[in-house]
């Protein structure tokens, strides 16, 4: 049976995981709840939306490595969940984006202030949650969520004059999006009270299995139809945020990319130019460069699971770097 992208052969592991997953949905609707009707409906509203809850279902396996039904697993999931959603609130007002879960973006229902300030209450709700985790797990969030932060600053700042633009886009990706993806796989290990050496191993998996996922996305973002992703495809071009597939067609060199190449690494505003490079896009060999290269890095998240246990939890994160690649084609 296949759940939440994994297909579990062990049904206790099932039973288990999805029991996790459930009591960290009871606790998010509560945490995004606010005495304020507006409040709650605004921070309810991406909640409610849907979303993959792939930062959970990771804490969940990360927390089979030791006690998984210990209490503080399900409510690190929530921290690690609510900060993802609070910098969605964020990072859809920096992007300009008008869908996210496939429903209206909040800064396109509400405006780009109750946007940023509702992303602000969904921290705040965060940091709540996370003080009885202990000052440990306070540390770690704070520093998750300023590599993040730093992320996305790096990214809307671009590269310096003398960086190399693909070294300069791996290391934002790394930040932001990576660093709270690997703080997923060492909450749900630590709140387990897994040894200090898997827990390692899990934050090292986390790192790079939320890499890979981002820079798929980033395929998706170009190779997608409209609808499918619960976002509005091409927003990366629009928005003139260079990613893997631009970026490798920005640097071939071959005379037919020409008109490519200079329609990329700038905001596209104008329909007509927008949607001339989203198809020459999707037709260059940049894409099939791009996959290849997710592929590499999913398959060297897997490689670091050998040092864990063998187990039917490390099975289903092994499948979890085998989802990250099928979603790109
Ligand atoms: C979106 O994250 C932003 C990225 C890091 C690519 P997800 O793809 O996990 O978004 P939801 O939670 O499923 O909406
Ligand atoms: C994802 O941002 C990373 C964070 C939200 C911190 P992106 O802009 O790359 O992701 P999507 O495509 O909007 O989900
Ligand atoms: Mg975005
Ligand atoms: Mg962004």
């Amino acid at each position: 049976m296949s759940t939440l992208g994994v297909s579990f052969t062990d049904t206790a592991l099932e039973a288990r995981v999805l029991a996790g997953v459930e009591e960290v949905e009871r606790q998010l609707a509560a945490a995004v709840d606010s005495p304020d009707r507006l409040v709650a409906e605004a921070a309810t509203h991406l909640l409610n939306a849907g979303g993959k809850r792939f930062r959970p279902l990771l804490v969940m396996l990360a927390a089979e490595f030791g006690d998984p039904v210990a209490a503080d697993v399900a409510r690190s999931a929530v921290v690690v969940e609510l900060t993802h959603l609070a910098t969605l609130y964020h990072d859809d007002v920096m992007d300009e984006a008008d869908v996210r879960r496939g429903a209206p973006s909040a800064n396109s229902r509400w405006g780009n202030s109750v946007a940023i300030l509702v992303g602000d209450y969904l921290f705040a709700q965060a940091s709540d949650l996370v003080s009885d985790l202990g000052t440990d797990a306070v540390r770690i969030q704070a520093r998750t969520f300023s590599r993040l932060v730093q992320g996305q600053i790096r990214e809307t700042i671009g590269p310096a004059d003398d960086e190399d633009a693909l070294g300069h886009y791996l290391a934002v990706v790394a930040d932001k999006t990576g660093s709270l993806i690997a703080t997923a796989a060492l909450f749900g290990s630590k709140m387990a009270g897994a040894p200090t050496d898997v827990q390692e191993t899990l934050t090292e998996f986390g790192e790079r299995i939320g890499a890979a996922f981002q820079l798929a996305d980033d395929i998706i973002d170009v190779a997608s139809e409209t609808g499918d992703s619960g976002k509005t495809p091409g927003t990366d071009l629009r928005e003139g945020v260079p990613t893997l597939p631009t970026l490798i067609a920005l640097r071939s060199t071959d005379p037919g990319s020409e008109r490519l190449r200079t329609l990329l690494g700038r905001p596209l505003t104008d329909d007509a130019e927008h949607a001339e490079a989203l198809a020459l896009l999707r037709d260059h060999p940049a894409m099939a460069e791009a996959r290849s290269y997710v592929r590499a890095e999913a398959d060297a998240a897997g490689v670091l699971l050998a040092k864990l246990p063998d187990s039917s939890a490390r099975s289903a994160l092994q499948e979890l770097c085998d989802t990250v690649v099928t979603r790109v084609g």
